[in-house]
Order: structure tokens, then sequence, then C-alpha cells
């Protein structure tokens, strides 16, 4: 079978191109089904991830496809089509390319309005669309599902179409499609993503005192890899309490942390976070670390040993830091910042199903920047 069109027929490559596709549309059908009947948790997500993955393949191969097509000739339409005919066979198939594209990026902009970034069979991540809005996420989703099943409907009108040629018309359109192509095996590999992290040096010159700082002067993120996606969350309250000798060094540092208040931009998620499995905020309400002493590692650069609790469990980690003094801060105002690499399953964050690494990993990066202001 030659690779390219000629004017008679479609080549290899042109028939890979539109069965793998068909193939994968209709696979995409079941999985958004599979998911739509799986309450929140890991399989859905796993199902979510495929279709997401799937969904990104076919923008990636309809784009290939249409620039395939541009270089090559295309079959003519047989003599005894009438000219309606061959102009609804060619409204349909522009529709059908434009529907190829517009139903995965509705998709790709829906995840990325709720926060839910898309990874490529976990193996790389896409970039964001647009920023996290719940009116975003309605409209995208409302959009999604109305194209998808446009799709849907116009692919079935254009196998009707096809059937009418091959048994009514008796022409070669539907024979020259065929056979179908080989689909080859995709393979689905979950990777989680590393995170490089990134201190930043800073000149600390404290006084004496404690100095303080919560939600409205800072921010407190965790990180973390779900679907192969590196996603971000946030604790909206907290406190820190920094401690600072009369040589004016750090020397004991407190962290309180609402754990109801996390936030990853979807309600679902969220409900899930803050069950008895996960955060388990009702009988844990708080997360906590608390260190005695601080040493300084380098200018500006600090390191409090001490005793992280969370969801009851503590443990002993070393939180790293950066403290610089805010240059024209009317009262004594201080930056605090830094990252701790944790393992959510260290602290039972992860009970049950969601013991398992696979969907949601193991490892969690807390990202903290706060202003502290000298209390009077
Ligand atoms: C041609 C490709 C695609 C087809 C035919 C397709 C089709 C569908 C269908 C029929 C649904 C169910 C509609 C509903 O009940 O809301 C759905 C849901 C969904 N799709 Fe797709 N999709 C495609 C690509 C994508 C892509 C690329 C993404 C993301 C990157 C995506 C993300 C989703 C999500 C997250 C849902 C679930 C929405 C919910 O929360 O109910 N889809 N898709
Ligand atoms: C998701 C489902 C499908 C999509 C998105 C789709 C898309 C397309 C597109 C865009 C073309 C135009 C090719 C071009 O001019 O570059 C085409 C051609 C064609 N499709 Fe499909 N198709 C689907 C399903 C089917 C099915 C189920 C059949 C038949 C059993 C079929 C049979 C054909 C045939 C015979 C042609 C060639 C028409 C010709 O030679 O002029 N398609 N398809």
């Amino acid at each position: 079978m030659p690779i390219r069109n000629t004017l008679e027929r479609w080549g290899s490559v042109a028939k890979f191109f539109h069965w793998v596709i068909v193939l994968l549309v209709i696979g995409q059908f079941v999985l958004a089904f599979i998911a739509d009947n799986l309450p929140v948790g890991l399989q859905k997500l796993a199902v979510l991830a495929r279709h997401k993955s799937f969904g990104i393949t076919i923008l990636a191969l309809a784009a290939l496809r249409l620039l395939w097509r541009s270089a090559n000739r295309t079959p003519a339409m047989p003599a005894t089509m009438a000219s309606w005919e061959r102009f609804g066979a060619r409204a349909v198939h522009s529709l059908l390319y434009v529907l190829l594209f517009a139903v995965p990026l509705a998709g790709w902009i829906m995840s990325s309005a709720k926060n839910f970034p898309v990874a490529w069979f976990g193996l790389f991540q896409l970039p964001d669309l647009v920023a996290p809005s719940e009116t975003t996420f309605d409209i995208a989703h409302e959009s999604h599902e109305i194209l998808a099943f446009t799709l849907g409907g116009v692919a079935i009108l254009h196998l009707l179409a096809a059937l009418k040629h091959h048994f009514v018309n008796r022409d070669a359109v539907l024979r020259r499609m065929l056979p179908f192509a080989r689909v080859p095996a995709l393979a689905a590999v979950l990777l989680v993503a590393g995170f490089a992290p990134h201190g930043r040096a800073l000149a600390a010159t404290p006084g004496a005192g404690e100095a303080t700082g919560n939600e409205a002067s800072g921010t407190l993120h965790f990180r973390f890899v779900q679907a192969g996606a590196a996603t971000i969350g946030s604790f909206d309250r907290f406190n820190v309490t920094l401690t600072i000798g009369a040589d004016g060094a750090p020397t004991a540092l407190a962290v309180t942390v609402d754990t109801n208040s996390l936030d990853t931009r979807d309600k679902d998620r969220d409900s899930a976070l803050r069950a008895s499995d996960l955060f388990d905020v009702k009988q844990f309400p708080h997360a906590t670390f608390a260190a005695n002493s601080v040493r300084r590692t380098a200018a500006g650069r600090y390191e409090a040993p001490g005793k992280l609790t969370i969801r009851g469990i503590t443990r002993d980690v070393v939180l790293p830091f950066t403290l610089a003094a805010v240059p024209g801060a009317a009262t004594s105002t201080w930056q605090l910042a830094g990252e701790l690499p944790l393992r959510r399953l260290d602290y039972g964050v992860g009970q049950g199903e969601w013991r398992s690494t696979e969907m949601v990993g193991d490892a969690v990066v807390v990202e903290y920047s706060v202003k502290l202001t000298a209390a009077r």
C-alpha cells in the first residue's frame, strides 16, 4: 500500500491517522462514561488522567494529520456525486477537523481552570492554558460536553454517509479508506515529576524580640504530583512566630497551620483531602512545627531543627529558611522564605486507597514565604 495518497485512494499514513483517531475518540467516550459513574477517588483520577492523555494525543494526531494532508493530494470525489453532496461532504469533514481540535482544547482549558494540570501519560506536564477559576471551569466544562457530543453526532452522520456510499451508491469511497491501519500500542507510564528546590539567598539583619506573620502577610503552599502532573495547593490560615535573640540572631520558630483551610481550587478534591483518609481535619484541625533552636548555615540562611506534627504524628525535621530585613518598612519587618520537602505517608496523610502513591505521589514540598513584623 503506498504511503502517500493518490487521486484514487488514501495512502497508508492518511488511513493510519484516520482510524487511530476514530478508535481513540470512541475510547474517549468510554473513559468519560466510566469516570462519570465513579465516586471521587483514586480510580476516577486514574481514568480521567488516561482520558486527558488520550485526548491530548488526539489533538497532536489531528495536527499531524492536517500537516500530512497539506503535503499530499486528496483523492477526488466520485463523479457521480451531486454538487450539494460534494459541498456537504466537505463541510462535514471540515467540521470534524474543527471539533478534533476544539474538544481537546476545551478539555485542557477545563482542567487548567480546575487546577488539575495535564500530564501526558505522566511523562511530561503541559502548561496551564488559563488560571484557576470556577467561572472559566463551568464554561469550559459545558463547552467540552456540548462539543464532544456534537463530534459524536457529526461522526455518526459521517459514518452513515460512508455506508451509503458503499451500499447504495456502490462507489469506492469507503473501500479506499479501508483496510484499517494497525493501531500501535500506546504505553501508559506514570512518572513522578521531580521538584527542583530554589532557595533565595538574602542577607539577614534582625533585631531582638518576637516577630509574627500569618496568611495576611504571606503564603503557605504545598506542591504534590497528581496523575503525573505537578499540582499546587495552599493553606489559607496559619501563624508563624520567630523569636530573635539579644544578638539579633533567630533562636526559635513556631508555626501553626489550620488544616481545614486547605485549598486546591477544587471543592471535590478539597473535601477528599479534609476527610478521614487524608488530613482528617475534624480530628486533627492543626498541623504544627516547633523548633527551640536555629542555626545559621550561610549569610541570611538558617536551619531550624524541630518537631513537625501532622495528623497527630510528630517527626524530627530540619526546616530551612532564608531571612532578610525588609528595607524601608516602618516597623522591624523580615521576610522568611523556604521550602521543606516531606513524605505525606510519614504522617499518615493517606489511609486506605490513598496509601497508594501511583496517582498521588508521596513526595510533597511545602513552600513558605511570609513577612514577619516585630511584636511591640
Ligand atoms: C477528542 C477528545 C475528547 C473527547 C471526545 C472527550 C469527550 C468527553 C466526554 C463525552 C465527556 C463527558 C462529558 C461530561 O459528562 O461532562 C468528557 C469529560 C471530561 N473530559 Fe474529555 N474528551 C476529550 C478530550 C479531553 C481532554 C484533552 C481533556 C483534558 C486535557 C479532557 C478532560 C475531561 C474531563 C476532566 C472530563 C470530566 C469532566 C467532569 O468533571 O465531569 N477531555 N470528555
Ligand atoms: C470519530 C470518528 C471520525 C472522525 C473524526 C472522522 C474524520 C474524518 C475526516 C476529517 C475525514 C476527511 C479526510 C480528509 O479529507 O482529510 C474523513 C474521511 C473519511 N472517513 Fe471518517 N471519521 C470518523 C469516523 C469514520 C467512520 C466510522 C467511517 C466509516 C465506517 C469513516 C469513513 C470515512 C471515509 C470513507 C472517509 C474518506 C472520504 C473520502 O474518501 O472522500 N469515518 N473522516
